[in-house]
């Protein structure tokens, strides 16, 4: 099936929707606070329940990794995502995560999981 797209401006962001980093996909990125627990939440709809293949597209110009947990429909599925650093909060990277969902909404939540907080977020490709 086509990819679809889920901007990070459109979704639950617990920072602020900031544009001051260039390459970024729509209007904008999620800049999540330096906080654990803290993060994006987006709403993506299957047609049919499956595995399928997340693409968070991130940003991450500090120079440690930025781990996160990730949740589907409120239960951690993983616990320790890495957004490795990509050197540069305009350089802008994919990570891929497998996950299964269920036939029409489902809730995609990523937080951080160190007082660091979160990479910037861009979109969401499923
Ligand atoms: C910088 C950068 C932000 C980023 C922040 C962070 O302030 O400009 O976009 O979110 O670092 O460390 O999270």
């Amino acid at each position: 099936a086509q990819a679809s797209r889920y901007e990070a401006e459109s979704a639950v962001c617990d920072g602020t929707v900031d544009s001051n980093h260039s390459g970024f996909s729509g209007t904008g990125f999620c800049n999540p606070p330096n906080q654990s627990g803290t993060g994006v939440q987006f709403t993506v709809n299957a047609a049919s329940a499956g595995t399928v293949a997340l693409g968070f597209k991130y940003a991450n110009g500090s120079s440690t990794s930025r781990p996160a947990s990730l949740s589907v429909n409120g239960t951690v599925v993983q616990t320790n995502v890495p957004f490795e650093s990509n050197a540069a909060w305009s350089n802008w990277t994919v990570k891929n995560v497998t996950v299964s969902l269920k036939a029409g909404a489902n809730t995609i939540r990523l937080a951080g999981t160190t007082s660091a907080g979160l990479a910037n977020i861009d979109l969401l490709d499923v």
